[in-house]
């Protein structure tokens, strides 16, 4: 089972170049016409990127895969910059992933209200305006305004009833008047993008934004002229943020099948097949069905088959990544996490084929990782000879699977470095930016405010 898993896992360099190429590819096709390829490449209405002069107190929602998060900012301009922020987090409840749109709603904007309430302190909003708020919403949605947006349909587990189809702005609106809260949505934006703006806020060099947490996507800056299918939409600055929506990308993945069987298996077949293969929502679920058939057919634990391991999702990435930082030489905490787990006993000689299974599916989700960065940097590099690879560019990264697995993160890495070779690689950075899709969606509430920065 392991040797198969091996070679059916198996990122040599020109499968990664080929994941790369494919990538670029689908981006073109993406952006040529809606429905052009597994690459939705939705356009998100950001055509101008933080300057530093925003200023004035902005409120940020940031629905993510496993967080919900409410932030206040005050920004000061130039001098200034952030003077102050504040925020609350709370884990999404399971239940409201499967509820009503109107219960989901109502949880967002009751948070927002509680939150509100509280304001004091270094936060100040001239008279006479309403708090305006940056929406980040981790889900596709098409954009027909930077204000407004219909969900195409959830990922990440979600399968709440009542929104695909619908407006958020609208069903947040509506939320927001049950709870007799006047705010107003100035911008709406991707996880991705509110990445972006975050990170663009503190450097110029910024153009790409990854995330790589419970789901994965990438978004990026591309000029107006290299979109075939915009029609009728202008931007003063000649550029625009494209949400590629890329865990939807399936082009030449070397897939297994505990892939096929995890896919076969979720609420969305078919659908998503990077962000299955590379996400944090599914790495532990598909190591999870290699220990089983282990189990079953190799009798990894011993003769029985332990029954909790049969139970989907109870092997989760951060106990992927726990097991990997296990140094000790009994290998200790991957027994504890493994009889807690799957309330198994096992012996070291178990341990070690676990370890390995985990390093198997990390490896090849960090290199694929890597490989669609590349691919999307190579697009860009194509349409702009020098302006990518012939000085420093920054991707920033955000999501708790790159930021709390460091082998994942370094199979990322060197799968980079590895497709660009030393000379293209050195200008290539990847920096990690915590949490700035909340600051980021403030910032570009702030850029697309109704009111005049004249306070
Ligand atoms: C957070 C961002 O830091 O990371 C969210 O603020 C984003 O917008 C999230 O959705 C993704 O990470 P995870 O691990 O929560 O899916
Ligand atoms: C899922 C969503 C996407 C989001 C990503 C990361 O892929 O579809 O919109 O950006 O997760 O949170």
């Amino acid at each position: 089972i392991m040797t198969k898993l091996k070679h059916d896992c198996a990122t040599p360099l020109p499968l990664l170049r080929h994941v790369a190429d494919a990538m670029a590819a689908d981006m073109r096709a993406g952006l040529a016409v809606d429905g052009g390829s597994d690459l939705k490449m939705i356009l998100s209405y950001v055509d101008t990127l933080p300057t530093g002069n925003e200023k004035g107190l902005f409120y940020a929602l940031d629905l993510g895969g496993t967080n919900f998060r409410v932030l206040r900012v005050q920004l000061g301009g130039k001098e200034e910059r952030v003077i102050a922020t504040e925020f609350d987090q709370v884990s999404i409840p399971q239940e409201l992933m499967f509820g009503t749109s109107e219960e989901l709603f109502d949880f967002i904007a009751s948070g927002l209200a509680k939150f509100a309430e509280k304001e004091g302190g270094k936060f100040h909003l001239p008279p006479g305006r309403k708090r305006e708020i940056g929406f980040t919403f981790s889900f596709p949605v098409r954009q027909t305004s930077i204000d407004s947006g219909i969900l195409i349909k959830w990922t990440k587990g979600f399968a709440v009833s009542g929104t695909a189809g619908r407006d958020v702005v609208a069903c947040l609106n509506e939320a927001m008047d049950r709870q007799g809260l006047d705010m107003r949505v100035s911008a709406l934006v991707n996880d991705t993008v509110g990445t972006l703006a975050g990170a663009r806020y503190w450097d110029d060099d910024v153009m790409v934004a990854v995330i790589l947490g419970t789901g994965t996507n990438a978004c990026y800056v591309e000029r107006m002229n290299a979109i075939p299918k915009l029609q009728g939409h202008v931007s003063p600055s000649g550029r625009t943020i494209v949400n590629t929506e890329w865990g939807a990308f399936s082009n030449g993945l070397p897939l297994t099948v505990f892939d096929k069987d995890m896919d076969a298996a979720s609420i969305n077949p078919g659908e998503q097949i990077f962000e299955k293969t590379i996400s944090g929502m599914y790495l532990g679920e598909i190591v999870r069905r290699v220990l089983l058939k282990m189990a079953a057919e190799g009798a990894l634990f011993g003769e029985s088959v332990p029954e909790k391991l049969s139970t989907p999702f109870v092997l989760r990435t951060p106990d992927l990544s726990a097991m990997q930082q296990d140094n000790s030489d009994d290998l200790n905490v991957v027994g504890s996490i493994l009889y807690n787990i799957a309330g198994v006993e096992s012996n070291l000689s178990a341990r070690k084929i676990v370890l390995e299974v985990c390093d198997t599916i990390v490896m090849r989700g960090g290199r694929l990782a890597g490989a669609g960065i590349v691919g999307i940097l190579q697009k860009m590099e194509e349409d702009s000879t020098g302006l990518i690879f012939g000085k420093r560019t920054v991707v920033a990264m955000d999501g708790g699977l790159y930021e709390h697995y460091p082998q994942y993160k370094r199979y990322l890495k060197d799968a980079v470095k590895e497709i660009l070779g030393l000379e293209k690689s050195k200008n290539v950075v990847i920096e990690h930016t915590k949490d700035g899709s909340g600051i980021g969606a403030s910032l570009l509430a702030a850029s697309n405010s109704k009111y005049e920065h004249d306070f």
